[in-house]
């Protein structure tokens, strides 16, 4: 693993930043995918800022413009092209420079595309060469030549970026890069390649940084966080052990140490690698927070099977009922795709079964969308998109009623709640989040941003709760 100061890059934030010094230049960044990809466009930022960038959310007044893109589902293909059509126009006026990153630029279709439908973008680069924006953005201002980095083979973890977050409570921390599941249906091992782990002591390092500049919850991210140094072992990848971290559950053990971190969560584990030291771990360390998001994808071993997932519905409902066993005030929350290639009307009831008997804090539902490259979309059963529709709105209105339902269970109790900043919509109010990662909104003052205090839930509504301080 390289360290920014290694590169050249940092010599090169300095050339440009000694350029744009007193110009007053701006940009703006299109972050379009999950979080992943938001502590990316965060290390973007930081980059940007450093050569002397200043944030706008108008992308009329931007004088540099990044799209920092997804490729999960296919709406995020049909957002990006809309939005080329419209910064178009402020690009001819002012020539504002149009970057574009990401997942979906290691899709060698989706970048003929641009070339024939939007050649006016300048630079385009992957999820591997990220690091290297400034290098490309100084090229481009060298010789106003369009610019093409993309990389097929995983690149190197560069450790060390500058990085502006967008929250001063919460942190996303990514402690590992690429994905070796290959569910059929899912894109991401082609565009994020293979897992490679961060070294613990960087990730450790980092987050003991991050509590002493006050964060209190942090977020550890990766495409398969429960497979953490996994692979480094199989393969007896040498990895430096620091303070006896191996595997996923000794780093949530030695994470929950550092002191004034309050609160840690995790996205996403796969349900195939929860193993029982993961459980053991979440149980034992008092700030991990006690909602495990546990992607189901399908209720049907069937469909499973075709999705590639490693797990029955029998063997999944086994791992809900030892994890609740183990952990008093388990919640979990879950992803489901409907409509999967060749999913029948009674394999689909199989999903509703598992939602009705896990009762799940929160579901992330999803229509299947076809990805160029995977196996599902050349599975030659696919559904009618009317009838994935169907099945969503079915799912949906389980899930809300759900939902509801045990939303009402939370008035009356008290909740340790993270009082995270001002409501967005009333600025009287504040908003927190409860252990269960559930939205509370009550009236408080700024000292208690960034405390867990108790609180009293007075009532509910569906997307979050009303509290009162104790
Ligand atoms: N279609 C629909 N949903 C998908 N996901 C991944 N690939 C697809 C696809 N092709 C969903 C999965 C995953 C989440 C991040 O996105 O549910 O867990
Ligand atoms: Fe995609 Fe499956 Fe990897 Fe998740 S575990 S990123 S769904 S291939």
């Amino acid at each position: 693993m390289k360290k920014i100061e290694e590169t050249n890059q940092e010599q090169i934030i300095q050339k440009i930043a000694k350029c744009n010094e007193g110009k007053n230049l701006q940009y703006s960044i299109l972050t379009m995918g999950c979080q992943l990809n938001e502590n990316d466009s965060e290390k973007l930022s930081g980059m940007i800022e450093k050569m002397h960038y200043t944030k706008t959310e108008d992308l009329k007044k931007a004088n540099l413009i990044v799209f920092n893109t997804c490729c999960v589902r296919e709406n995020a293909e049909d957002r990006l092209f809309g939005k080329l059509g419209e910064v178009k126009k402020y690009k001819q006026e002012k020539g504002t420079i149009i970057a574009i990153g990401g997942c979906m630029m290691q899709e060698k279709h989706i970048v003929e595309k641009l070339k024939e439908s939007y050649p006016f973008f300048d630079i385009v680069f992957g999820t591997h060469t990220l690091h290297k924006f400034p290098e490309d953005l100084y090229k481009l201002l060298q010789n106003r030549k369009q610019i093409e980095d993309i990389l097929d083979i995983d690149g190197e973890v560069i450790e060390g970026l500058p990085i502006k977050r967008n929250d001063s409570v919460k942190a996303s921390v990514t402690i590992m890069n690429g994905c070796n599941n290959f569910c059929s249906y899912c894109i991401v091992p082609y565009v994020r390649g293979r897992e490679r782990s961060r070294k613990p002591k960087d990730i450790i390092e980092e987050i003991r940084q991050l509590a002493k500049q006050g964060y209190k919850e942090i977020m550890l991210l990766g495409q398969n966080v429960n497979s953490y140094l996994r692979v480094e072992k199989e393969k007896n990848i040498p990895f430096e052990e620091y303070q006896g971290i191996h595997s996923f559950a000794t780093l949530l053990r030695a994470v929950n140490q550092i002191e004034q971190i309050q609160r840690i969560r995790f996205i996403s584990p796969h349900p195939k690698d929860f193993t029982d030291d993961v459980i053991e771990a979440i149980r034992d360390c008092d700030k991990v927070c006690k909602l495990v998001h546990l992607p189901l994808q399908s209720g049907n071993s069937k469909v499973l099977k075709q999705m590639n997932r490693k797990y029955t519905k029998e063997q999944f409902l086994a791992l809900v009922e030892k994890m609740k066993k183990e952990i008093p005030n388990l919640t979990l929350s879950t992803d489901i795709i409907v409509g999967f290639p060749g999913e029948t009307p009674e394999e689909f009831e199989d999903t509703l079964d598992v939602v009705r008997k896990v009762n799940f804090e929160q579901v992330y539902m999803f229509i299947y969308s076809r990805r160029v490259g995977t196996p599902a979309d050349k599975m030659e059963n696919q559904i009618p998109e009317e009838e994935k529709h169907k099945r969503f709105d079915m799912l949906k209105q389980l899930v809300e009623m759900q939902i509801a339902k045990q939303n009402k269970e939370y008035v009356g109790t008290t909740q340790k709640v993270l009082i995270e900043g001002k409501s967005k919509t009333n600025e009287d109010l504040y908003t927190g989040r409860t252990d269960s990662n559930k939205v509370v909104v009550l009236e408080a003052e700024d000292s208690l941003i960034g405390q867990v205090v108790p609180v009293k839930i007075v009532s509910e509504h569906m997307w979050y709760l009303k509290g009162e301080r104790k």
